[in-house]
């Protein structure tokens, strides 16, 4: 069986394709980006973008993988959560597909998507997920039928948080790998707020901690670069340390673009190393947004069972991941 996945919750419009048995045949993508002023995207103009794209990451993606729309066997897209004007593009060329070319439609959850991918690509057994993007950040465990968030952002995404930093001092998008160059020739660790709340993280009081030592002209970009990844991560990987001890889990997976952070995997596997866990990490290819995770989420779902009509191929841009039922 052969899916074809659709992916457009947030800059990223991707398309995917793998067969039910774990086959990579595409994974085609096209990503907005600017370099204007500190805010990032405006829906409709990413919206606007995908629309332009789509043909041609299709094209490509079909031609990567031989085939044509009608060897296809089921048409998934990216029904929730993300930006509403941008899951909108990819549900509508779902529909289109699976109308004209009578195919099976199935809308899944993009940060479920991040973890069963993972899943697939690595060793990993029932891990904690440590989904790290730019849009969200969330540490996700399985229990009871359900992918549980148990600590997540309070307020801005890590990658929206090192992207808003990385544009403020004026050294572009993505801010995340600029940053790591940088911080590679820091000399001093600057104390900066650390933030962790219960099982949550906050972001926001650090970046405008930041901005505010930046301005003052008394720190090296690479020394703030540095300290706040150092800052930043260490929150994030003593939230999934103790969701590894919460859970009695023992894999320890990342995803997410920020997943693709050197350091960050880094900090990630000796935390696990001094516990006796086991972390995994995947290529940059899956941990950003792509339409493959959404192609075998797809078939995962339609394999154990689930059906939906094209009426019901609506978007949800606010389902949270604990409001899947895990029924495959
Ligand atoms: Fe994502």
């Amino acid at each position: 069986m052969i899916g074809l996945g659709i992916e457009s919750t947030a800059h990223t419009f991707g398309i995917g394709i793998i067969d039910s048995s774990g086959r990579i045949m595409a994974n085609e993508r096209a990503v907005f980006t600017t370099d204007e002023g500190e805010g990032g995207m405006i829906p409709a103009e990413v919206a606007e973008h995908h629309t332009n794209v789509f043909r041609e990451v299709i094209d490509n993606a079909l031609s990567k993988a031989g085939i044509s729309l009608d060897d296809i066997d089921l048409v998934s897209y990216s029904q929730s959560p993300g930006i509403g004007n941008c899951l909108r593009v990819g549900a509508m060329l779902a529909r289109t597909i699976a109308a004209t070319y009578e195919k099976p439609i199935i809308g899944v959850n993009h940060c479920i998507a991040h973890l069963e991918i993972g899943k697939l690509l690595s060793d990993a057994k029932d891990p904690v997920f440590l989904y790290a993007s730019g849009a969200n950040t969330q540490v996700i465990a399985y229990d009871g039928g359900r992918y549980r968030v148990f600590g997540e952002t309070l307020d801005i995404g890590v990658g929206n948080f090192l992207d808003a930093f990385a544009r403020h001092i004026g050294i572009g998008f993505p801010g995340g790998p600029k940053l790591y160059k940088l911080s590679l020739s820091a000399k001093n660790l600057i104390e900066l707020p650390y933030v962790v709340k219960g099982m949550d993280v906050s972001f926001g009081g650090l970046l405008t901690n930041l901005k505010q030592k930046y301005s003052s002209g008394r720190y090296s970009k690479e020394d703030l670069a540095f300290s706040m990844q150092e800052t930043a991560f260490a929150m994030l990987v003593e939230v999934s340390e103790r969701a590894l001890a919460h859970c009695g889990k023992k894999d320890l997976l990342l995803g997410g673009g920020v997943a693709s952070s050197l350091r960050l995997q880094e900090m990630c596997r000796t935390m696990c190393r001094e516990r006796g866990a086991e972390c995994f990490t995947l290529p940059t290819e899956v941990n950003v947004d792509n339409g493959l995770m959404i192609a075998w989420l797809g078939l995962l779902e339609y394999k154990a069972g689930k059906r939906m009509s094209i009426k019901e191929a609506d978007i949800k841009p606010y389902l949270r991941t604990d409001q899947v039922e895990v029924f495959w």
